[in-house]
């Protein structure tokens, strides 16, 4: 008899990333952040995973290389209190809330941007975007407790420092 081990949540929300990368550009970053949505809320997704927060800042940990330099996908741990800088993509990216509740921010493109719209994301909520310089976001965590978040950006894990964030003085 052959049993066949279910996946677990991590290894589903995997796949599901691995299948929705390989569509075209231009569907690329929504079928991504549907595929991080069918499992990022799941409790169990990143048992077995150590992802310290950091007190400096929020901080990544790289949860699975594209073999192929496509794209990488990380959690990313906030405490109270941490935000990324205002920015935008110079790749196609797409992100989910696993635990905590996060506050997003968009902006009008302006020197400085302008923020112009918030939205609070609870665990399960999804953004995604494709690479666009009027695209202008911010991420924080402007709750009282440690909050998780999974993205996937397209472009290889070395590559994240120079080409996922374009970052706006603000
Ligand atoms: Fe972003």
């Amino acid at each position: 008899m052959t049993f066949i081990r279910p996946r677990n949540a991590l290894d589903s929300l995997l796949a599901g990333i691995a299948g929705a990368s390989r569509l075209e550009p231009a569907r690329r970053d929504r079928a991504v952040a549907q595929a991080i949505a069918a499992h990022v809320a799941r409790p169990e997704l990143l048992e077995g995973r150590d992802c310290p927060c950091c007190p400096d800042q929020y901080v990544r940990h790289l949860l699975h290389s594209d073999p192929e330099g496509g794209y990488a996908v990380v959690a990313l741990v906030w405490r109270p209190g941490q935000m990324s800088p205002v920015h935008a993509h110079r790749t196609w990216c797409a992100f989910g809330v696993h635990q905590g509740v996060l506050t997003e921010t968009y902006y009008a493109p302006g020197e400085p941007p302008v923020p112009c719209e918030t939205r609070l994301l609870a665990p399960g909520a999804t953004g995604n975007g494709p690479a666009d310089p009027r695209l202008i976001h911010r991420l924080a965590n402007l709750s009282c407790r440690t909050a998780i978040s999974i993205h996937c950006y397209g472009v290889a894990f070395d590559r994240f420092g120079a080409e996922v964030n374009e970052v706006f003085a603000a």
